[in-house]
Order: structure tokens, then sequence, then C-alpha cells
């Protein structure tokens, strides 16, 4: 397809949940991540020029505008959290930039049903939307994992460091063991045996991902080989959940679950509604629950035996005044239509 010829093009991704395994993934450990049923759709459509006029109407706060142009970023409201999800669009804009060797103008709309800093990658469901629905306006056919490698470096633009699991999970889709050797994130997809029944809870958002990331670096800067014990500890849990995951036996990763939580716990990542929200769940019938993603605020994923329990928990923590809902794991990762 030629440059030109493509007017609209929209990309849905889904979001995800950390099984088992963040921070310590950061450090060469494995993890185990999952594509859930929550999307980021963005639209790309041709705009005269070379600026890129960014809309959304639902990240974190409503209606929010901005520009890019030579002289960099405009907003048109202040809210720091929308400044934040729009980094990473124009960083995505920026990395197609780059491989396209082409700068043209663009409008950017962008719908989410996860808030920016939920914990369910919407950084990067944002960053890999932008990513495909901008390259299939300019006529590049760019596949999943491609997408997910410029993804990661539009996350590493705006944050700094990024181990490419959020990323590599929202474009692929499935339940996907990551593990980042030698700089490079290797996947390879999990059969699982029956439906996860997984809900989440959200819970406000204390700091970023790069603050998370880096509290776990200034502990183990203090006591390198107590923190390289707790992540080994943590890789090692995450080699159980794969052959627990493949074999079906929910009783017991829900068990890995909740050890890695308090490992994460132990790292410096949680937070009191964080701790009250794991409890709450497992008070209420779920057979494990820990933090997902960075931490810090954010969500709380629970497990629980069938989906039956699964409503039950799940009506307990709303009751309570929890942002509580199930989630379901999805196969597809990304797609881009063309309009
Ligand atoms: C954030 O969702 C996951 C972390 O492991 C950071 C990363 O993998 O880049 C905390």
């Amino acid at each position: 397809m030629g440059i030109g010829e493509v007017v609209k093009a929209v990309a849905k991704v889904p979001g995800k949940v950390t099984l088992l395994g963040e921070h310590a993934v950061v450090y060469g450990q494995p993890a185990i991540v999952a594509g859930i049923d929550r999307y980021v759709v963005v639209e790309a459509s041709d705009l005269e020029g070379d600026e890129v006029d960014v809309y959304s109407e639902d990240i974190s706060v409503k209606g929010v505008n901005a520009r890019l142009g030579p002289g960099g970023a405009v907003y048109t409201c202040g809210e720091a959290i929308a400044e934040k999800a729009f980094s990473y669009v124009f960083e995505a804009i920026r990395q197609i930039r780059i491989i396209s060797e082409t700068v043209r103008g663009a409008a950017i709309r962008i719908k989410s049903d996860m808030p920016v800093g939920a914990g369910l990658g919407t950084s990067a469901a944002v960053a890999a939307g932008t990513c495909a629905a901008y390259s299939a306006i300019l006529g590049l056919q760019l596949d999943p994992a491609t997408l997910a490698e410029l993804a990661t470096k539009a996350e590493l633009g705006v944050q700094g460091s990024s181990s490419g699991m959020d990323a590599h999970a929202v474009c692929l889709g499935g339940v996907n063991v990551v593990n980042k050797a030698n700089e490079r994130l290797t996947v390879s997809r999990l059969k699982i045996r029956g439906p996860l029944p997984l809900g989440v809870v959200e819970t406000p958002r204390e700091a970023p991902t790069a603050h998370a990331v880096e509290t776990v670096a200034r502990l183990r800067s203090r006591y390198p080989d107590l923190v390289d014990r707790l992540n080994s500890d943590i890789g090692a849990i995450v080699q159980d959940g794969v052959t627990t995951i493949e074999s079906g036996n929910l009783t017991q990763l829900g068990e890995l679950m909740n050890i890695n939580h308090g490992l994460l716990s132990s790292l410096g990542v949680s937070t009191a509604a964080m701790e009250e929200a794991v409890y709450s769940a497992r008070r209420a019938g779920a057979i494990g629950s820990k933090i997902t993603g960075a931490g810090m605020g954010g969500s709380v994923v629970y497990l629980c035996d069938t989906d039956r329990k699964l409503g039950e928990v799940n009506s307990v923590l709303r009751n309570m005044g929890m942002v509580s809902s199930a989630v379901h794991t999805v196969e597809k990762g990304v797609s881009v239509t063309l309009v």
C-alpha cells in the first residue's frame, strides 16, 4: 500500500496483568504476563502538514487535547497525568518517524477503558496503539513483535527504563512467559488448560512506574545480596508458575501469587490500599492475590477457583467500596483496521 492511500487506521490494544514476576524481570528473572479484555483504542487520521494533534476522551481526565509541533508538545490542559499519557503518544510517533524516515501530520484520538497508572499496561497499550495506527496511515505493515519493540522504545523514552514486558504482553496477547537476558526479551506462549477466573481491584496510584523501579534499585544498592536473593526467589516462583499454569493447578497458582506478593511487599512497592485489597480478596475467598504491575498503587489481581466464586469475591469487594471487576485473558494482542 502506498503512502497517502489510507485515511484512517484504528488500532485496538488489550491491557495486561502480570500473574507473577514483575520487578524481578528487570534483573533478568522470568515473569508471566497475560493480555486481558480491557482495551485502548487509538485512531490515526491524515492531517495536512507535519504537526500531530492528539485528543483523548477518557485518559484520566476527559477531553484532553495536545499538539506536537516543531517547538515540542503543547497541552490545552495542565493535568500532569494526562501529559504523562500523551508523552507515550509523542514518543511512539517519534519511533515511527525514525523507522519510516517520514514526518507526516496526523490526528490521533484515544479511547481507553483503563485509567493511566492502573497497572494494567495502559501506557504500553497507548504507545503500541499509536505506533500501530500511525504506521498504518503511513502505509507500513508492522507485525506485533516489531510493534512491541517500538512501543518498548517509546516507554524507555518516557520512563527511562522498561523491561519491555508490558509492551510485549499487550502486542502479543495470550499468556506468556517473558525473560530478559542479554538486553533481549524472549517470549514464549503458555498453554493454559482453561479460563483463569481473575479479577482486579484498582487502588490510588501513589507514584509512577519509574519511581517504583527506582525504589527497588535504591533498596538493591543498599542491600545487594538480599535484594538479589529476593529477585531470584521471585524467579523460582515464576519457574514453578509455568508448570502450575500448564497443568491447570489453580490452587497452587494462587499460593504462588500470595508468596510473590509477600516478596513484592518486601521490595517496598506496596501501599496500605494495596495490602487492604490483597487481604480483603483473600478473606472473601480468592485463592491468590497480589500486586500486578509496578505497584505503589495501581491494581491488585486476584484469582478464584471458579467463575462463581469470582462473582462472589467481586461483589464483596464492591460492597466494601473497592473498584473491583472480573477480567478475562485474551488470545489476541494488537490489531489494526484500515478505514
Ligand atoms: C511494570 O508493569 C513492570 C515492572 O517490572 C517494570 C518493567 O518490567 O519494566 C515493574
